[in-house]
């Protein structure tokens, strides 16, 4: 990975001390840029004064920030709506206020929250607007945590405000074992919810720990063996997996049921423009939603109704709320996969891809990556 140092255009600052054992505050930012199509190797590290916030903002001290799958997209210019290179990847955080922005409650300074920012988490210090906060109790870990912003609300409004699953019902996740299906399977289960999730082998024994039945996603036979796992049709489908594959998908559900569409990993590899894929599965899912079929389609969008700012913050801190207070009470288990410092998002890439780890690849502060599995080897 290249080091570079370069001005950044917002106004430096220090940081606010955020509690009583404070070293002198930092007035240099790390952060990792993408920048252009390239393999993780090609990652930068970036070395910058402290951004200041605005009006109506907060100066965050990133404690957690990880790798999703969309990182894995952007780096190779494949995510649908990805900003211009060069950019800070990073699509969530938990960190502690360190300074606070006019406009904004100082007493918020010290406390740590999460926030979604689709890009620019992967940074020592992010300045987001303090209404995009949520709170993170002080009982879970930030890495902990972590594992459950992106992953904890998608699968929350995925299972509750879109498949608006009962206790009794059968779904199938494909993908059980990664950030969000880990999290799907988890959230299912609380509800009382039969799970069946595709996942490779290495993955199998952990997911029947949680109450899965696990089937083999490489299995030739794939559709016949869920068929026999469920004969009469499954309530919902949450497959992220798109391409061809997503017509079995719909082909699983029972009447009445949901499938329920979040993205295009097959085509992650495939060269070509990024909304191709996107825009064939919207078509298919609107097709079979005009048939009378009496099953429904539906593409699930983290970011849909945010126009309505409002509302869209008040349903995500009520989803993401309720997941972290799961955390607190023990009754989700965090899959935190590895921490890895943030100089090393490179090596945090390459583990997050190499289809190994179970759960969420955590980039932490440089320094503070204890507690975990050692940061893998370059
Ligand atoms: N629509 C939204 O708002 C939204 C929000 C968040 C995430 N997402 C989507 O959710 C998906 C999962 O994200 P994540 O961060 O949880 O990723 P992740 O942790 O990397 O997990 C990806 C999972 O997909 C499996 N997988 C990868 N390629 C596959 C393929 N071709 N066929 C079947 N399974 C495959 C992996 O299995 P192995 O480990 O065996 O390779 C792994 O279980 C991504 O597609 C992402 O874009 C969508």
């Amino acid at each position: 990975m290249r080091e570079t140092h370069t001005i950044e255009h917002r106004q430096p600052t220090t940081i606010a001390s955020p509690a009583e054992t404070t070293p002198a505050p930092a007035t240099r930012a790390t952060e990792i840029v993408l920048p252009g199509v390239v393999e993780p190797g090609g990652l930068e590290v970036r070395h910058v004064p402290v951004p200041a916030p605005g009006p109506g903002e907060v100066l965050l001290a990133m404690e957690a920030t990880g790798v999703s799958f969309a990182e894995q997209q952007m780096r190779r210019g494949k995510y649908y709506d990805q900003p211009p290179f060069p950019f800070v990847p990073g699509y969530d955080l938990v960190g502690r206020v360190a300074a606070t922005g006019p406009g904004v409650d100082p007493a918020l300074a010290g406390r740590r929250f999460a926030a979604l920012t689709k890009t620019g988490g992967w940074a020592s210090h992010v300045v987001v607007d303090a209404a995009d906060l949520v709170a993170v109790p002080e009982s879970v870990t930030s890495a902990d945590a972590e594992t459950l912003v992106v992953n904890g609300i998608t699968a929350w409004q995925m299972l509750h405000r879109t498949a608006k699953v009962e206790a009794g019902d059968t779904v199938v996740v494909l993908g059980a074992n990664g950030g969000v299906g880990s999290a799907l399977v988890q959230l299912a289960g609380i509800a009382g919810v039969r799970v069946i999730g595709t996942a490779s082998r290495r993955h199998h024994d952990k997911l029947r720990e949680l109450g899965v039945t696990p089937v083999d996603y490489r299995d030739p036979d794939l559709r016949g063996r869920l068929r026999g796992l469920a004969p009469g049709g499954v309530r919902a489908v949450f497959d992220h997996v798109g391409g061809d594959g997503v017509v079995d998908s719909f082909r699983l559900l029972a009447p009445g049921g949901t499938l329920v569409s979040y993205g295009t990993a097959s085509t992650r590899d495939v060269a070509g423009s990024s909304k191709a894929p996107v825009l064939k599965l919207f078509a298919r899912l609107a097709m079979w939603n005009a048939l009378p079929n009496s099953r429904h389609a539906h593409f699930f969008n983290i970011w849909a109704g945010r126009r309505r700012a409002d509302a869209f913050r008040e349903r995500l801190r009520a989803d993401l709320g309720q997941v972290f207070a799961l955390l607190a009470e023990g009754r989700l288990r965090p899959q935190v996969a590895a921490r890895v410092p943030l100089s090393r998002a490179a090596d945090a890439m390459r583990l997050a891809e190499s289809g190994t780890v179970a759960g969420k690849v955590v980039l932490v502060p440089d320094g503070e990556e204890r507690d975990g599995e050692p940061a893998p080897e370059a």
